[in-house]
């Protein structure tokens, strides 16, 4: 992986998902296109001959030949201290937590550790092609503090915070209503705004998480409503049933968050699986959005997300590796999953909607489609170069292809990791392998 400061033309297929005129997303391709990319933004795009016109002599020029250059994925949903325990054997969600997440999470009171931890992270996102990812540290706030150093050295755009956490949870792990509320306001004013990065409150889940913290959290959300509120919400049944238990006096799991004041512009809740179509609508008019996390879900066997139900309620639907639990740091894995999802449910999603919900869903969802998700000129230069051509069965599957479309479902279904050619993140570029 290298790395080196951007102002380049970019040459390739260029490939983005946009609202259609029906509201469903369709594709748009530029053959023999270019993106002209100056100070970490998209300065000019378009066919090859057009840009090459606009942009200065002498540029550094990226040929990229029929590689598809996509914005960069976003990953709404991911654990930083869970890399070292995914793919853990035979749980469903709560014992999980007990045996693999907690006993993990405990190890980043150490800030070295989490520094360390949060290299190969990030790495890894890059790696993969994601350039935006909203990320839950551990209680401790020096794992954040340690996140948002390493992420700031690397120009990705982050949203990310320490867990609150104070019931329910090994001791260990509790940070009390209090401390945990003055360890949030004290990360928003060191790192919220700060370049690309931003801030989330992040109660773990309402069963974790007393009334008093959960009001204050509400409180400080909203002196801060430009700061984002990220938990967890009707993952499993198991969890239904505790959050009834520990919360009698709300009608649902969603009321909990909706009594305490969290329900708003820039929440975000992961999985979204067990809610009825009434809850869906209210999210959506609240402006919360749902994170979609498949390939957790199909691991601890935790149900079905029922996209084309969020889709017609209108909600704002994100796509999250969830990571430990999710099983691949790769966005396209996570895709091809979606879809099989969505399949089992008898409506699987097109190549656009699919390609949507990891670039420009994600950046709506975050309130961020006018920074990243799109090759618009003015975006924030994050784009990611796929190459089909890198395994022997995408580049048999893909020499069949007869569109941009056939071929970016394969890549869908049929990419990782080994198909980034190339990933640029605001005025960085990395190149996994040689310079292409
Ligand atoms: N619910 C509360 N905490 C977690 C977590 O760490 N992972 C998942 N998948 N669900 C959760
Ligand atoms: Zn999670």
């Amino acid at each position: 992986m290298t790395t080196q400061p951007d102002d380049s033309l970019l040459l390739g297929t260029l490939v983005q998902a946009v609202p259609g005129e029906t509201g469903a997303p369709v594709l748009q391709v530029t053959e023999r296109g270019a993106l002209w990319l100056r100070q970490g933004r998209i300065a000019a795009t378009g066919t090859a001959d057009r840009v090459r016109a606009v942009a200065p002599e002498g540029v550094a020029v990226h040929d990229h030949g029929g590689r598809l250059i996509l914005p960069g994925f976003v990953d709404a949903h991911i654990h930083l201290p869970q890399t070292d325990i995914i793919a853990s054997h035979g749980e469903h969600l709560l014992a999980w937590l007990e045996r693999y997440a907690f006993p993990v999470e405990e190890a980043f009171s150490d800030e070295t550790v989490a520094a360390e931890v949060s290299g190969f992270f990030l790495e890894e996102l890059l790696r993969n092609g994601t350039t935006t990812a909203v990320v839950l540290g551990s209680v401790h706030p020096q794992s954040v503090e340690a996140l948002f150093r390493e992420a700031h050295a690397r120009g990705l755009r982050l949203v990310a915070g320490k867990l609150l956490m104070d019931r329910n949870c090994p001791a260990a792990l509790r940070d009390g209503p209090g401390l945990g509320l003055d360890q949030s306001r004290e990360l928003i004013r060191r790192w919220h705004g700060v370049g690309r990065l931003r801030y989330a409150l992040t109660p773990r889940f309402a069963p974790a998480c007393s009334a008093a913290q959960l009001r204050g959290i509400a409180k400080l959300a909203e002196q801060h409503p430009d700061v984002y509120v990220h938990s967890h919400l009707a993952e499993s049944r198991g969890e239904l049933d505790w959050v009834r238990h520990v919360f009698p006096e709300q009608a649902s799991y969603l009321d909990v968050y909706r009594d305490f004041g969290l329900l708003r512009r820039r929440a975000l809740f992961a999985h979204c699986i067990h809610l009825d179509q009434n809850e869906r609508e209210r999210m959506a008019t609240a402006g919360a959005a749902a994170v979609f996390c498949p390939t957790s879900n199909l691991f601890l066997g935790s149900g079905l997300f029922d996209y084309a139900a969020c889709r017609r309620a209108g909600l704002r639907i994100a796509l999250g590796t969830d990571v430990g639990a999710g099983t691949s740091f790769s966005m396209l894995r996570t895709a091809a999953e979606a879809y099989k999802v969505a399949a089992l449910q008898g409506a699987p999603p097109s190549p656009a909607e699919l390609l949507y919900l990891m670039t420009r869903g994600g950046a709506e969802a975050l309130y961020l489609d006018d920074h990243i998700g799109s090759l618009e000129v003015g975006m924030e230069a994050d784009c990611v170069v796929l190459d089909p051509g890198a395994t022997p069965l995408l580049a048999r599957r893909a020499a069949c292809c007869e569109s941009v479309d056939e071929l970016l479902f394969a890549i869908l279904m049929l990419g990782d990791d080994r198909h980034v050619a190339a990933v640029y993140t605001g005025a960085i570029r990395y190149t996994p392998v040689a310079d292409g």
